[in-house]
């Protein structure tokens, strides 16, 4: 499976690359696949919203209520009802690649099961939505779509009655009409924002928004897209006459063509077994755990920084328990801890200055990469260095490979996650002789624990707690994150920084 991960990986941020150079990091649609689907949601809704106005629930009156829609006021029902179709269906798109993005990334197994789990009924939803939405247009397609359905369901063998016969009959009342309304009109959504909801309930600072630039630009190209080519209507549905030609949407209808061709047997096998192998995926094999944080309340003043920076809400505050003079002491969520540190570099208590005799104990600590062990080898490799300058490399697991680029002018420190290490370590770096330091990590806005990188930029740019010293000399030190994809360019900022420093000296 990991060789999958790294191929699948490798091949996603080559193509990232990619997107990297054309809308930079911070608006690379990759990096928000997921607040994006959301932002298509929220155009779904609103485009719906508005055709709802003129939509008419009845078998009778849905046809030509859309096709008023579309040609007398194309001007602003046309264009929404193109925004309604063309948001569901790029929809598609970002789910399915948040979904893959996920997949490779390797951040579904372990503690990320949940969100896993959850979002492949989302996924189904979305279908359903989209399913039940031709549905209503009552148009050929929506003939083809309520027959071939019909013979879905007749497959399942507890079911009374031929709903296909009824179909070619031309029995299929207002009644089942209404019902399909409901489910699309009501049903669904409700259900889709239910579980919407429980998706990111255990991850916290959802990115729930895409950068304004980017939501602008995906608003822009789908207005385009609905002037350039409106959605339009097959002909009017007609029970006595099969449809003979077809424009299919295949981002939601690709099950139809299968019951055609295969039986519906066939499509029910292929879509329970999908469903299953997606759900059972984050164990297949499940993740080695991680020893989770854990708290020391001795060197903890409850000031709560660690429940507020934590990616996956591991972290709670509860009354103090220790009698000490202050109200609250933050408790750890085992379950939910996903060992990546970044509350060891939101306490205030691992300033490595502390207790600089004696063993380094924190509020917040991690059993396998204790604040100690780190304070000890960056002191170790430092006094190791030979070269001409010294400089600090530090960053994470998850990018580009460190140790290879250690030398003797370079001392590596490569933690679980950059978000991990406190502000005060860079002094403390400098003080104790690095020249210089350089900051990596994950690529800007692809952090495997979600939220490191951007941490790190706002202590260091004293935004939150806790930040750089002010008299911390910012001149020495970069910032320059970088996958595996891109060991290349870590090495050139590398030897850039090592460059300036031996001119400056
Ligand atoms: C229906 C549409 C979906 C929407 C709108 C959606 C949205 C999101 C959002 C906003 C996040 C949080 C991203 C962040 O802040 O880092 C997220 C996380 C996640 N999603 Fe989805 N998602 C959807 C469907 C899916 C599906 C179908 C899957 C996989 C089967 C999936 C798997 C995940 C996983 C594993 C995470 C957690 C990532 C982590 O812990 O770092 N999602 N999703």
């Amino acid at each position: 499976m990991s060789v999958l991960h790294r191929f699948g990986h490798r091949v996603i941020q080559s193509v990232e690359q990619l997107f990297n150079r054309i809308f930079g990091n911070g608006w690379n649609p990759w990096y928000h696949l997921g607040s994006l689907s959301f932002f298509l949601f929220w155009i779904v809704l609103f485009s719906g919203l508005y055709l709802l106005i003129f939509f008419e629930t009845s078998l009778s009156g849905a046809y030509p209520s859309v096709e008023r829609m579309t040609h007398e006021q194309w001007w602003l029902g046309g264009i929404m009802r193109s925004l309604h179709r063309y948001a569901s269906d790029g929809a598609v798109i970002t789910v399915v690649l948040h979904a893959s993005r996920e997949f490779f990334r390797d951040r579904y197994r372990g503690v990320r099961w949940f969100s896993w789990f959850t979002g492949v009924p989302t996924l189904w939803l979305v279908v359903l939505l989209g399913i039940s939405g031709y549905w209503l247009v009552w148009d050929a397609m929506a003939q083809y779509i309520a027959v071939t359905t019909a013979e879905l369901i007749d497959w399942i063998p507890i079911l009374p009655g031929s709903m296909v016969f009824n179909f070619l009959e031309g029995n299929v009342s207002d009644r089942f009409f209404t019902l399909m309304s409901f489910l699309h009109l009501l049903a669904l959504p409700v259900a889709m924002v239910f579980l919407l909801w429980t998706h990111v309930s255990r991850i916290s600072q959802v990115d729930f928004m895409p950068p304004r630039g980017l939501a602008v630009g995906t608003s822009l190209a789908l207005l385009l897209l609905s002037l350039i080519k409106p959605a339009l209507s097959h002909g009017p549905a007609n029970l006595s006459q099969i449809p003979e030609v077809l424009h299919l949407d295949w981002f939601y209808l690709n099950i139809y063509p299968v019951v055609d061709r295969f039986g519906a047997g066939t499509a029910w096998s292929l879509g329970i077994g999908i469903t299953l192998v997606l759900m059972v995926l984050p164990w297949l094999p499940p993740q080695r755990p991680k020893p989770p944080a854990f708290v020391t309340l001795e060197q903890c003043n409850g000031c709560g920084q660690c429940a507020k920076d934590c990616p996956f809400g591991a972290v709670s505050m509860r009354p103090r328990t220790d009698g000490r003079d202050v109200s609250h002491e933050p408790t750890i969520k085992n379950s939910l801890c996903t060992s990546c540190g970044i509350c060891v570099g939101s306490c205030v208590s691992s300033n490595p200055y502390r207790l600089s005799k004696t063993t380094l104990r924190s509020g917040m600590d991690m059993p396998h990469a204790s604040i100690d062990q780190l304070r000890t080898d960056l002191l170790t490799r430092l006094q190791q260095l030979t070269g001409p300058v010294r400089v600090l490399l530090i960053g994470c697991q998850h990018g580009a490979d460190l140790e290879s680029l250690q030398d003797q002018q370079t001392a590596v420190l490569s933690l679980p996650c950059s978000g991990m290490f406190p502000p005060s370590l860079l002094d403390f770096a400098l003080k104790r002789g690095a020249d210089g330091i350089l900051i990596t990590g994950c690529r800007d806005g692809d952090c495997y624990y979600r939220i490191g990188n951007w941490l790190v930029d706002e202590r260091l740019q004293g935004r939150r707690e806790p930040h750089l010293l002010k008299r911390t000399d910012r001149q020495h030190i970069r910032v320059y994150r970088a996958a595996a994809a891109d060991q290349d360019q870590l090495r050139q900022q590398l030897l850039a920084l090592q460059g300036e420093l031996r001119c400056a000296r």
